[in-house]
């Protein structure tokens, strides 16, 4: 239990202590909520000079990694980050391509995303309590967050793809030659496993919120180029630390911008 005031926050990050080792001021808090408690304890960081951002950094799977995507606590965690008061929430996840010219180690900000989980707690609203509640999802990334990320790479000379769709599965294994393909053919980017229903729950939860995929492997593989290994779980876990630098960079330069955005009507409960 907590014996202090709940701290809050400017803008909230989906990972770990990769992401905010070079940070100043670290607290850390332990959220309970409605859901039941987040994936971890909340570490609050403090980031720039004069008045500095305040960010809260929230590990999805756990500190150690213990919960596979489907098992992650997502509405704990979105809420936590509401309790916060954060204004802007930013999920980096590692992804596999769906295309060539989307290489392991390069970026996609994302624009659009396609659920195909099933039996995951999706939705803050299991009961209409207090009258319907269907919220907007025809653009499940924020385009002002989404630009904020793309300036930020670009000064980072990080390589970010404007634009691109993610398809969501429900894992934990990985697709099938016949499932990548069929994912390719629809039309899709990139392929992870816990952007659904982290992106519908900060939409109910009324945050503004943008996805941005670390490619780290080619899925099942390549048919342009036969070589190419199908991805394995030694290679996304290899290829997403030996890009994290980049990142950490590319987050640092977004959190001054992302600040600075308008606030927004984050409702308090
Ligand atoms: N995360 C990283 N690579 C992935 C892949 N190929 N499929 C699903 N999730 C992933």
């Amino acid at each position: 239990m907590n014996d202090r005031q709940r701290p809050t926050a400017d803008i909230g990050v989906f990972g770990g202590s990769g992401f905010y080792s070079l940070a100043d001021g670290a607290e850390t808090w332990e959220e309970t909520t409605p859901w039941g408690p987040p994936s971890a304890p909340v570490t609050i960081a403090e980031f720039g000079t004069g008045t500095p951002v305040r960010v809260a950094f929230l590990p999805r799977h756990g500190t150690d990694h213990r919960f596979p995507p489907h098992r992650v606590n997502y509405r704990a965690n979105v809420d936590a980050m509401r309790r916060l008061g954060v204004r802007a929430l930013i999920a980096p996840f590692a992804a596999g391509s769906l295309r060539p010219e989307i290489k392991p180690g390069e970026f996609v900000v994302c624009d659009q995303l396609v659920d195909r989980t099933w039996g995951r707690p999706s939705t803050f609203y299991d009961e209409f309590a207090d009258g319907p509640v269907h919220a907007p999802f025809a653009d499940p990334y924020d385009p002002e967050l989404r630009h904020v990320l793309l300036e930020a790479a670009a000064e980072t000379g990080v390589t970010a793809h404007d634009g691109g769709t993610v398809v969501v599965v429900n894992g934990p294994r990985f697709s099938s030659r016949a499932e990548s393909r069929w994912h390719r053919e629809a039309g899709w980017h990139v392929v992870n496993m816990t952007q659904a229903p982290e992106a519908a729950l900060a939409m109910e939860a009324g945050i503004p919120f943008a996805g941005i995929a670390l490619v780290t492997d080619y899925d099942a593989g390549l048919e342009s180029d036969p070589g190419v290994e199908p991805v394995s779980q030694e290679a996304v876990f290899a290829v997403f630390e030996a890009n994290l630098h980049k990142v950490r960079a590319l987050l640092q330069a977004a959190f001054p911008k992302l600040a600075a955005l308008s606030d927004t009507d984050v409702s308090e409960t």
